[in-house]
């Protein structure tokens, strides 16, 4: 009778244990490391918001492989020490083997190196810097991505447009020396420029971190009369020199890059002026026009209107779709799997079409925006 009874409960306790592990909920966790706060917090709340509209959407159709998502979301600040804690945190804690973020090249890079070391897959939706995929000797680390085009691209673009349709022949170029992608994309530029037979009138550089008084360089714009200057920083930077700029007299439009995206923009200080972008909410195709009514039924602004999404909004959604996308094609979470996956991946996202090259950037075109009468409005594609 005794043996009978612990034979019972030896069956009902395995019993238990079976229904147990059945109904426990497998999950999926990928982490969203965002600059919520700090210089450039506009950028943090888009890439949020566009990722976490992305695994809605996923978990509303069963999630990936029977797995429900879930997200994990830190705030890296777009400045290296923090983003690194965020990365070290969602990794050795939470256990993560996905990152989507981060936004700022700056943060990404350090991140990049934590991740690539883990065995993480981490995919930028918008660091545009070389040195995010490739490492100092050339080589592509292995589980590294991102869903923009990078600022060689970016910068030929920018010169190009400068060069050969707004006629400029002299441009002036003002970066900060200690952000990455700002440096990166002001080279590309004078390097294209100048090779198209445009002359560099003066380039001066600032500590984006700490410089808010631009009157020393501005001075010296004044004196060059360029026909252009070159601003490739984040629009909190953008706005404070081009609202100095004004107040100095000087006309020559300002030029940048995706750095200027942001409703937080000072449309009246840098009128006049044109960035490089990866999307338009005006392009018609279905992807963009689908992402565009999803975006604005769950984000209201503060009028309570639907919120138009922005660049970084579209491309955090691209790189969670991506990766969720190449998650269910490996048929399994492991980051080897699911790395050879986005390799050979062919996905057609929001900001165009995606395929990768061998340092795992994808081959994209980009557009170019004008800031006029307070807005931001389309002026033209670039094929890549
Ligand atoms: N490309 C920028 C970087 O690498 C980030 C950025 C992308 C900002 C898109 C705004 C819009 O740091």
């Amino acid at each position: 009778m005794k043996r009978f009874l612990s034979l019972t409960a030896i069956v009902l306790v395995l019993m238990v244990a079976v229904i147990g592990c059945q109904q426990a909920p497998k999950v999926l966790k990928v982490a969203v490391l965002a600059p919520l706060s700090g210089p450039v917090p506009t950028f943090g709340v888009s890439t949020r918001d566009g990722a976490l509209l992305a695994i809605n959407e996923w978990n509303a159709k069963g999630g990936v492989l029977n797995m429900k998502i879930t997200p994990v979301v830190e705030d890296s600040q777009c400045t290296p020490d923090p983003a690194v804690n965020a990365a070290n945190k969602v990794i050795n804690q939470d256990k993560v083997h996905y990152i989507v973020g981060e936004v700022c090249s700056k943060a990404s890079i350090p991140i990049s190196e934590i991740a690539n070391a883990a065995k993480v897959i981490q995919i930028s939706p918008t660091s545009t810097n070389t040195a995010v995929t490739v490492d100092k000797s050339g080589a592509t680390k292995a589980y590294i991505f991102r869903a923009c085009f990078i600022d060689p691209f970016q910068g030929k673009v920018g010169a190009t447009f400068a060069f050969n349709n707004l006629k400029a022949k002299n441009a002036f170029i003002m970066f900060d020396q200690s952000n990455d992608y700002v440096k990166g994309l002001a080279e590309a530029f004078e390097a294209t420029f100048t090779q198209l037979g445009g002359k560099i009138v003066g380039k001066e550089s600032y500590d984006g971190a700490k410089d808010t008084d631009f009157s020393a360089i501005l001075t010296k714009v004044k004196g060059a009369k360029p026909d252009i200057v070159y601003l490739p920083d984040y629009y909190n930077v953008v706005n404070l020199a081009t609202k100095q700029a004004k107040a100095k007299g000087i006309t020559a439009p300002f030029m940048g890059g995706d750095g200027w995206d942001s409703s937080d923009l000072d449309t009246k200080a840098s009128d006049g002026g044109y960035y490089t972008n990866h999307y338009s909410p005006d392009d018609q195709r279905a992807e963009v026009q689908n992402f565009l009514k999803a975006y604005g039924a769950a984000y209201k602004d503060d009028k309570n209107n639907p919120k138009v999404p922005d660049a970084l909004a579209a491309l955090a959604y691209d790189a969670t779709n991506l990766l969720l996308t190449a998650i269910k094609n490996a048929g399994a979470d492991n980051t080897d799997k699911v790395k050879a996956a986005m390799e050979g991946i062919s996905f057609d996202a929001v900001s165009g079409k995606i395929t990768y090259d061998a340092q795992h950037n994808p081959v994209k075109g980009a557009v170019i925006l004008k800031v006029t009468g307070g807005k931001v409005t389309f002026n033209s594609f670039v094929a890549p």
